[in-house]
This record gives structure tokens, C-alpha cells and sequence, in this order.
């Protein structure tokens, strides 16, 4: 996965305490989307509805046809959109450069406040708390929520190609399109790499190598994740055929569901360094095509691909397990406020007794914060994510095994909250 999943709500949002100068009034206005529309907006779901277009002009005459026909438009137009915006904007990792160059970048803050699913201006030590160092904490915010973004980004730089081999002889423009999205990925790693960098010498400075929230899914250990995704995706495509890609995609699109309204906070959040906001606009824009593939391919591949999948529950169950481990999003938090806690020097006039207690205190926040869609994700990732589950190509037999089994876990049954799977499917 790919994102802070979900939150709550509960209380009130924190009020900025950041410095005030420069005024957001003297920052200059973000350059135009390369497509030309407004700057936050859905303009990279226009190849979806061109394809769509297009597939209802020309009748096709088969189910199958007609889904070959609307996913090679859809997926030519997706790396045209790609490639123009890459010729307008450079690539993300040059724009965190200059975004962490700036004067003002370590004077504001970088997220909105409510961002913090742990509340610690909830705890007492925040009240004693110095301006630098609440800034400090919304600065490594912003690291933790873009290291788990990260995270699911580097498995999906692998699995995108194995979900979509099959397609090599039926449709290659789709894998020519899931080498552009892992490409994009690439590019968006080394951007948040720049920042995570940024992050370690001025607050971790002690730390060999950046700090990383453990990944939200797969192994704990990177390095087991780094040596298995390759024999992950080969054995995923043997045992489930053309549900993998379909339910690799439907996971895919949730994931991204769930960070995009964090992005879109970012980057229209005027108290921030303009060069922050830049680097979460432009990401969006890519998720969004991302988005827009997901719901794609988690339709159509049980319709297009060939490949019979080897029934078994269990398999299937196993595999979304494996995609959505249980209780890891509040351990990846938690992991990665303790490292914060004990090694930055800013936090080093906290006792140890002060550090436990408001470890606690994050960690049960957190997990109660999870028990809900953050209000931020209350519309996009509630309605994005009936969406997929609704239109996704998996047998009603599947379908309802895999919204069970995110209901029964209370960290994610939010996600499938607004499923419903008697209704009408979309074709
Ligand atoms: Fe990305
Ligand atoms: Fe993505």
C-alpha cells in the first residue's frame, strides 16, 4: 500500500503553530497543470472517460472486444498524458531538489495539522513543547506518511510488471503503460528520498541511513520484502491466474484511495513551503492516471485475460491477508514515533518516563483513529473505493470473501464501509 490508511476524527484539529512569516499572500501562484485545467483537479481521468468514448461510439462484438478496445485507448492515452506532464514539469525527483532548497522550508510546516493520527497535541508534553519542536514533529509527519507511501510504491515497481505480464500477447499497450506507472514510481521514490534525506541530517543527524516506517504490507523486513516480490508476483499469476492482476489492481486503486486526499490537503495547504505543496501536486496528478488504471484493470482483466485461476478460497484468502496484514498500521506508526522519540536530539530534554507515556498515548490514539475513515477520506476514499470493489471483475463468490474479510478486521472494515454488493454491477 501505498498510504496512511485510514484515520478518525475524533476531537478537534489542531490550530497551526507554526511560524508566521512569510505571509502566504507573498507566495507565488503554483505553475499550471500541464494539461491545462485547473490546478487541483481530475484531469488525468480524462483518458478514462475518452476510452470510454470511444468503446460506446463502436459497439464491439463481444464483452471481450469491447473491454480490448476501451483498455488500449485508455492505456495509450495514459502515457501520452504521462509523458507530457514529465515534458512540462521535469521529473518529481529534480522538483523535491529545488522544493528542499528553499529558505522557508524548515519555518513552516508541511502537512496540515490534523495529519497526526497519534495526537500528540492531545498529550500534555505538547503544551511544554517549543515552537521548533511541534514544527519538527509536522515536519516528520510528513516523513512518515510519504515512507509509507514509499513502501507500497517499491513492491509495486515489481508487481505492476508480473500483474500485467499476461497481457504481453493479448494487449501490450497495458504493459507498455504499467512500465510508464513504474517508472513514475521510480521517480517518486528518489523525490521522497530527497526529503527523508532532508528529514535525517537536520533531525536525525545520528542515523546512518533515513528513517523508514516498516512497510503496511508484505513482510515487516525490507529486506525479505526485497527478495520475495519477484517470486511473489511469479507465483501469485501460477496459483490465482487472471485474479491476480484483478485483485492486485482492486488493492492497488484502495491503497492510492486512501493518501489522495492527504495529497490533495498538501498541496492546496497554503501555510506550507511552496515546494512541498509542488511535490505532493504533481505526485497526485500521476496517482490519479494510477487511480484511473486500477479501476481499469481490476474490471476488465477477468473479462480480457484467458488465464484460468485455480479455485481455492483459502489461496485467494491468504492473498489478501498478505495485502492488508492485520494491525500493521498502527505498528508502523508507532515503530516510527519510537525511533523519532529516542534518537532526535530535539526531543532529548523528554525523560524516558515522558517518551513511554506519550508513546502510549500515540499508539492508542492511533489505533482509534483507524477505526474510521479520517474526515478527509469521508467522500474520495469512501466513494473511490465502492467504486472499485463494486465494478471489480472478481466473482460475487470472491467479491463477498474479499469485503468479509476487511469487514472482520476493524482497522479496515471503514474501507469497505460504503460497499454494497447487491448493487447493480457496472459493465
Ligand atoms: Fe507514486
Ligand atoms: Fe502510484
Amino acid at each position: 500500500m501505498i498510504a496512511p490508511s485510514s484515520s478518525s476524527s475524533a476531537g478537534p484539529v489542531l490550530s497551526p503553530q507554526a511560524s508566521a512569516e512569510p505571509a502566504p499572500s507573498a507566495l507565488p501562484p503554483l505553475p499550471p497543470d500541464p494539461v491545462g485545467k485547473p490546478r487541483f483537479d481530475r484531469s488525468d481521468f480524462r483518458a478514462e472517460k475518452a476510452a470510454r468514448e470511444v468503446a460506446q461510439a463502436a459497439p464491439a462484438p463481444d464483452k471481450r472486444q469491447a473491454a480490448l478496445r476501451e483498455l488500449d485507448v485508455y492505456a495509450k492515452m495514459a502515457v501520452e498524458h504521462s509523458e507530457r506532464q514529465y515534458a512540462t514539469h521535469g521529473t518529481l525527483h529534480d522538483v523535491a531538489k529545488r522544493a528542499l532548497d528553499a529558505r522557508d522550508l524548515w519555518e513552516r510546516p508541511w502537512v496540515p495539522w490534523d495529519f497526526d493520527l497519534g495526537r500528540a497535541d492531545l498529550h500534555p508534553v505538547w503544551q511544554r513543547w517549543t515552537q521548533r519542536q511541534r514544527l519538527a514533529w509536522n515536519h516528520l509527519q510528513w516523513g512518515l506518511d510519504y515512507t509509507i507511501v514509499g513502501r507500497g510504491e517499491q513492491q509495486i515497481i515489481v508487481l505492476n510488471g508480473h500483474a500485467v505480464s499476461s497481457y504481453e500477447s493479448v494487449l501490450p499497450a497495458v504493459v507498455d503503460l504499467e512500465k510508464r506507472e513504474s517508472f513514475e514510481e521510480i521517480d517518486h521514490l528518489d523525490a521522497f528520498r530527497e526529503g527523508l534525506e532532508a528529514l535525517r541530517l537536520r533531525y536525525l543527524p545520528h542515523r546512518r541511513k533515513v528513517l523508514w516506517a516498516t512497510s503496511p504490507s508484505g513482510f515487516q523486513s525490507d529486506t525479505l520484502n526485497r527478495l520475495s516480490r519477484d517470486v511473489i508476483g511469479q507465483v501469485a499469476k501460477r496459483l490465482l491466474g487472471s485474479n491476480f492482476p484483478t485483485l492486485f489492481f482492486l488493492t492497488r486503486g484502495m491503497k492510492t484511495h486512501n493518501f489522495k486526499p492527504f495529497e490533495n490537503a498538501i498541496a492546496s495547504y497554503e501555510e506550507a513551503p511552496m515546494g512541498i505543496r509542488q511535490i505532493s501536486h504533481l505526485h497526485r496528478l500521476d496517482e490519479s492516471r494510477h487511480m484511473a488504471t486500477s479501476l481499469y484493470l481490476a474490471k476488465l482483466s477477468n473479462v480480457v485475460l484467458e488465464t484460468v485461476p485455480v479455485e481455492s478460497r483459502a489461496l485467494f484468502a491468504a492473498a489478501v491477508h498478505a495485502s492488508w496484514p492485520v494491525q500493521r498500521q498502527v505498528e508502523n506508526r508507532v515503530g516510527y514515533w519510537k525511533a523519532v522519540l529516542h534518537e532526535a536530539p530535539i526531543y532529548s530534554d523528554m525523560s524516558r518516563a515522558e517518551k513511554a507515556d506519550l508513546l502510549q498515548h500515540i499508539r492508542s490514539q492511533t489505533e482509534a483513529n483507524l477505526h474510521a475513515l479520517h474526515p478527509r477520506q469521508a467522500q474520495l476514499t469512501r466513494q473511490a473505493n465502492k467504486r472499485i470493489v463494486e465494478a471489480c471483475g472478481l466473482s460475487p463468490e470472491y467479491k463477498a470473501i474479499f469485503v468479509d474479510l476487511l469487514r472482520k478486521d476493524p482497522l479496515h472494515a471503514s474501507l469497505v464501509d460504503a460497499v454494497d454488493l447487491d448493487a447493480t454491477p457496472e459493465t
